[in-house]
């Protein structure tokens, strides 16, 4: 097939992570018989530096034209001043918006081989197995916000629509999974979350009556991320909290430099991937960023833009066997001397032995077939 992929390397380490992710995809390409053609453009910090905008026209025209978009990361103490007027944040905000992706997924699964990297016990991580339902363009992030000298304010607003489309996409998720759904609120003291639990259990009962459905507060969600992580399937929740907790249960798949996302609106519209690291400026430009949740997430955008399912999984087959082999960042092993370029070529030489052994079954089937 032929698909056109912008490509936002955007700030930090975006770059050299999505260098390795657009290295996997043009390998994918060559080995599945695919055309993917790449174009880049800017956002965030460096957006800002070039055109003192961190979202100009020619990018959101160049994401929206294109079938998907993967993105690095945005922002650095560059651009951090309080009292600036722009804000790389404003960027991937808008850009969001702009795309129309409100449903945000990030999956964390327990990976034996790297265990020893997160902070949590091997027998709390054992089983575990999540994906995050975030609503993406909806509440406090978005809502009006403004100051003066001593106070400043920040609306949180939802619509029953924005909650019912998201509860319908975790409800779609769940049922391809274990058919358990967690909808985090505060419905003990905000009132969007009284409203967002309502229209969940709503939508739940008549239309997805066979989930399983539980609800939980977010502080206790939180906690019980630590405590029992291997409970959890599907857990739906609004945009600021998704935005916490997903950083906290990056912890469960031992390095945040893993985790990757898709963020999905109408059908048919592009999807934009990112992983879930930030821009981390301490180590941009050393080489040493690992490049993995920047190719899973390219695994998300094969499976869900470009339905190319076989590929995603030869892709995430390709990850868990570079983690095996020990080809890791520091991040990882502290030990590892390798670096960015080195895992996302050892994904490459993985995806080489998968494709490999592929076509070995393919050759084999036939030749069984002629025996028959
Ligand atoms: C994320 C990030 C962003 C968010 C920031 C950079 C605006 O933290 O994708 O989780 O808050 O959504
Ligand atoms: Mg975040």
């Amino acid at each position: 097939m032929k698909a056109a992929i912008t490509v936002l390397p955007g700030d930090g380490i975006g770059p050299e992570v999505t260098a390795e992710a657009v290295r996997v995809l043009q390998k994918v390409a060559e080995d599945f018989g695919h055309r993917f053609s790449f174009t880049e453009a800017e956002i965030g910090g460096c957006a800002i530096d070039a055109h003192g905008n961190p979202l100009p026209n020619e990018t959101v025209n160049a994401c929206q034209l294109a079938d998907a978009v993967l993105l690095g990361a945005i922002g650095g103490p560059k651009w951090d001043d309080p009292k600036a007027k722009v804000r790389p944040e404003q960027g991937l905000l808008g850009l969001r918006k702009a795309m129309g992706v409100y449903a945000n997924l990030r999956p964390v699964k327990f990976m034996p081989e790297v265990a020893d990297a997160s902070p949590l016990k091997r027998e709390v991580l054992e089983g575990v197995d999540l994906v995050v339902m975030r609503e993406l363009t909806g509440g406090i992030y978005f809502g009006d916000k403004g100051r003066d000298e001593k106070s400043a304010y920040d609306v949180c607003t939802y619509t029953v629509e924005e909650i019912e489309r998201i509860t319908r996409q975790a409800c779609l998720l769940a049922y391809n999974r274990r058919r358990k759904l967690t909808s985090v609120d505060k419905a003990n003291v905000l009132e969007t979350s009284r409203l967002w639990r309502e229209t969940v259990d709503r939508v739940v009962q008549t239309e997805f009556p066979f989930l399983e459905l539980e609800h939980m507060l977010v502080d206790a969600a939180a906690m019980h991320l630590m405590r029992r992580p291997a409970d959890f399937d599907v857990m739906l929740t609004e945009n600021m909290f998704g935005d916490i907790l997903t950083d906290e249960a990056s912890m469960l798949a031992g390095s945040m430099g893993l985790l990757a996302s898709a963020s999905l609106g109408r059908e048919n519209a592009p999807g934009l991937y990112e992983p879930i690291h930030g821009s981390a400026p301490d180590i941009a430009g050393l080489g040493v960023a690992n490049p993995l949740g920047a190719v899973l997430s390219a695994a998300m955008l094969l499976r869900h833009s470009l339905e190319l399912e076989t590929e995603a999984e030869a892709v995430e087959t390709a990850v868990n066997m570079v983690l095996e082999t020990g080809a890791v960042t520091p991040d990882i092993d502290p030990e590892s001397k390798l670096g960015t370029v080195d895992v996302g070529r050892a994904v490459c030489e993985q995806l080489d032995h998968i494709t490999h052994d592929m076509a070995f079954g393919a050759l084999a089937m036939n030749i069984g077939a002629l025996g028959t």
